[in-house]
């Protein structure tokens, strides 16, 4: 079998055991004589396979009872539109943090659903970091402060959650799971999967159940958040591989020691990263704030920009695979999530240090 070290920002590198059990279990589950895929959504091997990705997900993220743990298609693109069709439906405003793309986006949907602004925007300096909270301007009548806790284009994290007196919504796509959640501090927490988690396919969204009561009728039936509470009535068909993978997935996190196992291992390896980058004498360069770089998604340049095609063929030839920075920022990115193995790090950063000293 051939593995090359995938540094994709999504769909990500999963761990090479939760593959080889999907692959041995994919044409008889349990043997049932059909593979889960082929099987009904309502039938019982399915449903313990749904219900047990809840749980994991409940206990491995701490979840309280008092949240609602939802599978829901559509991504986290969709929750674009569903938090604000689901929370301002009361003419309330929605105020968004914009520290890059995804900010950006969520808030272009929450204004086309209702009356939303920017609490700060990082356009002014070239989205190089988070606001402290004495930077954010929330106005009166403001219903939710959405944040994306990690900005996957731009690699720049939020050190620290607010502690905002409006409750926080977040995007927390690709570092839920390799950080813990202050869920006091929030209403609603969502992420598409296919970053720390499994494949592509689905959001999880956890949302505060005392507010299902006062989503608006209106909302068209999939997109309400109270459609999608009772987990023992599905909705519709759910993305049962990507479900089924995730629970792998998350029995995989679990055996590795859990949510702060995985928080450890991404402050060490992206350290190791940005290290790398530091002590390179210059060769190379992190754009972003020291205090904001993410643990996830590392960009990076070289001092040298005209180098940077030579830099991503040779990482090619050396069977590393997506390293290029996404096409609105350029220069190059080192995504690092909870399945990739710890020697793709160790190989990338001895490559690095090695191409440095060949072109430095
Ligand atoms: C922070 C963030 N939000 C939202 C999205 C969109 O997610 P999806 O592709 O699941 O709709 C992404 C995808 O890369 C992301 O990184």
């Amino acid at each position: 079998m051939k593995r090359v070290h995938n540094f994709c920002a999504g769909p990500c590198t999963l761990p090479v055991s939760v593959l080889e059990e999907l692959a041995e279990e994919l044409p008889d589950f349990g043997n049932s004589g059909m593979s889960l895929i082929e099987m009904s959504h309502r039938a019982e091997a399915y449903d313990a396979v749904h219900h047990e990705t809840l749980g994991l997900l409940r206990e491995l993220s701490e979840v309280p009872d008092d949240f609602s743990i939802q599978l829901i298609q559509g991504g986290a693109t969709l929750q674009f539109a569903m938090v604000p069709m689901n929370l301002l439906d009361d003419g309330r405003r929605a105020a968004y943090v914009v520290g890059g793309s995804w900010g950006k986006k969520a808030l272009a949907d929450g204004g086309k659903v209702g009356d939303a602004y920017a609490a700060w925007s990082g356009a002014d300096d070239g989205f190089t970091r988070m606001p402290a909270e004495e930077e954010l301007t929330l106005e009166p009548g403001t219903r939710y402060l959405h944040i994306t806790s990690n900005e996957t284009i731009g690699g720049i994290r939020l050190p620290e959650f607010y502690r905002t007196d409006v409750p926080m919504v977040g995007d927390m796509s690709s570092d839920y799971l390799s950080r813990p959640i202050p869920w006091d501090r929030f209403d609603v927490v969502y992420g598409g999967v296919q970053k720390n988690l499994g494949p592509a396919g689905m959001a999880v969204v956890f949302v505060r159940t005392s507010l299902l009561e006062s989503i608006a009728e209106t909302v068209p039936a999939y997109l309400s958040y109270r459609t999608h509470h009772d987990q023992d009535s599905l909705a519709n068909t759910p993305p049962m591989f990507t479900i089924w993978a995730t629970n792998k997935v998350l029995h995989w996190m679990k055996a590795s020691g859990g949510v702060a196992a995985m928080q450890k291992r991404a402050e060490q390896r992206s350290s190791k990263v940005y290290r790398t980058i530091d002590e390179a004498d210059g060769f190379y360069r992190s754009p972003v704030d020291a205090a904001c770089r993410s643990h996830t998604n590392i960009v990076f340049r070289l001092a040298d920009e005209g180098l940077e095609a030579t830099f991503i063929s040779e990482a090619e030839a050396n069977q590393f695979e997506n390293l290029k920075g996404h096409r609105s920022v350029g220069g190059m990115r080192a995504s690092i999530y909870n399945g990739l193995p710890d020697e793709s790090v160790d190989a990338l950063v001895d490559f690095m240090s090695d191409f440095a000293r060949r072109h430095g």
